[in-house]
């Protein structure tokens, strides 16, 4: 238990990452507060089930974040990004969302607001919009006079196991090349770590804090992927003419080359800290396992980045 009887507030817990830190607090004995949409959803109703209080909300509703934060503890602030597939909204709302999410924690009171950033964000542009988004976000939190921490994953594991990203015909296809290593994070972890983070304020407030859970070269990704799946799984970057033709693809790909979106955390120090940090080898075979079974499914979706 922790001692703390006022929420948590979570948003996002209907998606990946909120629903991780939502599990992950409740685990922990915190009592959690969702902010939902849609509170009839089966998502939302899932989480109601595990004792996660539902109020209605919405990110581009200032009055419905004022009630959800008056009397809560914490803030769990994660936004949807117009770099996602199927995404219905634009960067300058993900600002929008952000800054005003830190506002009206400030402003409530909350002792303790966590941010979900990205490995990429940092003082200089990508020249990719929607990473920069974060880089802003991530400043104004760090502007306030509120207790923050900024947790910036690395590329979910989840990503390489979409439907489309070509598994279901041996192979695989991502950003960086064959020989060429990249960090990744199970968003389970993400969750344990936001955890961590609301258990111990003393030792994270103030922090930015890479995550990260496995560092891979593509070479590495089909292997573990052809163990688990008992398929041969060969990978490759993904085409050049499509990396020509989409012009923030080609941008992302330049990013991996540069440095800054392969990741830089210190495994070993996050691993002492955080002993649960899932490899990918270990997370193929637990949680990923359904859904590597549902991306060796036939399929005729295009390759699902963008
Ligand atoms: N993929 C990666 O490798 C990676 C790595 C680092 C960071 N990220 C970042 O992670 C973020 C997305 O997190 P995720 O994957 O956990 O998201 P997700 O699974 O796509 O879920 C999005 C969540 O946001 C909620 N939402 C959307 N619009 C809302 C609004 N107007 N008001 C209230 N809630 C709203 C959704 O609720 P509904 O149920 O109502 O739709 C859902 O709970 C993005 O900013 C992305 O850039 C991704």
């Amino acid at each position: 238990m922790t001692g703390i009887n006022k929420p948590v507030v979570v948003l996002g817990a209907t998606g990946q990452q909120g629903g991780s830190v939502a599990a992950a607090l409740r685990a922990g004995g915190w009592a959690v507060r969702a902010v939902v949409r849609d509170p009839s959803g089966h998502r939302a109703r899932s989480l109601s089930a595990s004792g996660v209080e539902i109020v209605r909300g919405d990110l581009g509703d200032p009055e419905s974040l004022r009630a959800a934060f008056s009397d809560a503890h914490g803030v769990f602030s994660v936004q949807p990004n117009s770099g996602q597939a199927g995404a219905d909204v634009t960067n300058e709302d993900e600002v929008r969302f952000g800054t005003t999410v830190a506002d009206i924690a400030g402003r409530c009171g909350v002792a303790h607001l966590v941010y979900s950033s990205t490995v990429a964000a940092g003082p200089t542009p990508t020249g990719v919009a929607h990473l920069d988004t974060k880089s802003g976000i991530e400043a104004h939190v760090r502007n306030l006079n509120i207790a923050g921490t900024i947790i910036r994953p690395a590329t979910f594991m989840e990503i390489l196991l979409l439907p489309g990203m070509g598994l279901d015909r041996g192979h695989l296809s991502f950003l960086m090349r064959p020989d060429q290593a990249m960090q990744f994070i199970a968003v389970r972890d993400i969750g344990r770590i936001v955890a961590a983070v609301f258990d111990s304020p003393d030792r994270y407030a103030g922090r930015t804090v890479e995550i990260a859970g496995d560092t891979l070269t593509g070479n590495a990704l089909a292997e573990h992927l052809t163990q688990a799946s008992g398929r041969q799984i060969s990978y490759s970057r993904l085409p050049a003419t499509l990396l020509a033709q989409d012009e923030i693809l080609g941008k992302t790909v330049a990013l991996v080359d540069s440095g800054r979106l392969v990741g830089n955390a210190d495994l070993d120090a996050l691993r002492a800290e955080f002993p649960f940090l899932l490899r990918f080898d270990r997370w193929l075979a637990g949680h990923g396992a359904g859904l590597l079974q549902e991306a060796l499914r036939p399929t005729d979706t295009g390759i699902a980045l963008r």
